[in-house]
């Protein structure tokens, strides 16, 4: 197979995206483009795509035909907004953060995805797939996870839908968020750890791949981000784009129109999609903030193919994979959906990235000021943004639509120990 890991030789040096930056301009003629479909191939621009092995490759057309037809169906869409209303507690709210935009100069507006069900983000798109799941007949989900935010949410969607559900995790995330590993196994998913290569998020996508390949008949990859081959990172963005359509009628009526800036963090990049794409035909600068040790759109990555997808990678001058290192396991990965690369290369967006010390900052910045304990993945796009005030980026006055996605309970351990706390 071509994931893990076939990493582009010829392409390395090509470092034109970090330099490219957010012109905070309407793009005439081509707002309306961007965030659209991939093209017939799957790709936006010339990332993403279906790098898959022949085995996966019906799988992949099958999925493409079942999301087509239901996203075409109302009957499909009202049942998935139904769940997401009656089950995930949407819509989430906006929630104005008077103390905090007092504190940095600027109008600060959150976008709660932490109040959803589950914690996070990513219930939007586990509602999605595993709806889809039963239209295809299948009786069983897998899925990867880091935070194990994702593998939470499969675990729900798969206990609501009555799928069987593995989830598989890097041992090193399983020891940092022991606590969601113990919250799929009460959901009745099984949690498969991973001891190859970091043992992180990475080598959880290779294993559930693998098993892919081996149960495809019965099984649904439910991929947790906008990543993979097509169609999962257009799929995921339309199941992600609930939160920037809210979040876009809400600035409407709190600020008659869009904000400044709308920022958001990237690990895969479904909840900065998801957002973005409520304000991409706007003048809102959009801001997306990967961890320092993480940053594939940053001087390191360089354009390759990974799990499915040509996107920017961190690699080695060999086009071997580095290894991503944060402390946040929702964004320790070395690459970042391909539309994120196209949206980056076309200057419609920027890609900044956000240091651990930094990030530990602004999550106690965050609690203290308003009350809201981030998860260490938002509390990124925060330290960009308390950065951004200071150095006078954003400038003082400005209003920041900042998607809150999700909250730090599953964290708190690990920050206790970060900041060398005791409980009492
Ligand atoms: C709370 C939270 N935010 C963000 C992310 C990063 O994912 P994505 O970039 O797909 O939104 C994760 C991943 O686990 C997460 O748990």
């Amino acid at each position: 197979m071509t994931a893990p890991g076939g990493a582009e030789t010829g392409a390395k040096g090509d470092r034109r995206l970090a330099a490219a930056g957010a012109t905070g301009e309407p793009l005439a003629g081509r707002a309306g483009q961007l965030m659209g479909e991939p093209d017939e191939r799957g790709r936006f621009g010339s990332f993403g795509g279906g790098y898959v092995p022949e085995a996966l490759v019906p799988a992949c057309q099958e999925l493409e035909r079942a999301f087509r037809s239901a996203w075409a169906d109302p009957a499909f869409k009202q049942r998935y907004r139904s769940i997401l209303a009656d089950y995930a507690g949407r819509p989430s709210p906006l929630t104005e953060c008077h103390n905090l935009s007092k504190h940095l100069g600027v109008r600060v507006l959150l976008k709660r995805e932490d109040l959803n069900h589950t914690g996070s983000h990513k219930i939007n798109n586990v509602v999605g797939q595993g709806l889809l799941t039963l239209e295809m007949g299948k009786g069983r989900l897998i899925a990867e996870t880091g935070a194990g935010q994702h593998g939470v949410a499969t675990a729900t969607a798969a206990a609501l839908f009555g799928l069987e559900c593995v989830v598989y995790m890097g041992e090193v995330d399983m020891a940092r968020q022991e606590l969601n590993v113990f919250r799929m196994r009460l959901l009745g998913a099984e949690v498969r750890a991973v001891r190859s290569g970091s043992r992180t998020l990475k080598d959880a996508v290779n294993e559930a791949l693998r098993d892919w390949v081996a149960s495809v008949s019965s099984t649904h990859y439910c991929v947790g981000s906008v990543m993979g081959p097509h169609p999962f990172p257009w799929m995921v963005r339309e199941f992600q784009a609930v939160i920037g359509e809210e979040a876009r009628e809400q600035c409407e009526r709190l600020l008659g129109g869009a904000p400044d800036f709308v920022v958001a963090c990237v690990g895969g990049g479904s909840n900065a999609a998801g957002t973005f794409s409520g304000f991409v035909g706007t003048g809102a600068r959009l801001v997306g903030v990967e961890a320092a040790g993480g940053a594939a759109l940053g001087p390191k990555g360089v354009p390759g193919v990974l799990h499915g997808m040509r996107s920017f990678l961190l690699q080695d001058e060999f086009g071997q994979i580095l290894e991503a290192e944060s402390i946040s396991a929702g964004l320790d990965y070395p690459g970042v959906g391909p539309e994120h690369a196209h949206l980056a290369e076309v200057g419609r967006a920027r890609y900044e990235s956000a240091t651990d010390a930094e990030v530990l900052e602004a999550l106690q910045l965050l609690s203290r000021t308003e009350g809201i304990i981030p998860a260490l993945e938002p509390a990124h796009a925060l330290a960009w943004l308390v950065r951004a005030t200071a150095s006078g980026e954003v400038p003082a006055g400005s209003t920041v639509l900042l998607t809150m996605s999700g909250r730090g309970d599953k964290d708190a351990e690990h920050v206790m120990r970060l900041l060398g706390m005791r409980s009492k």
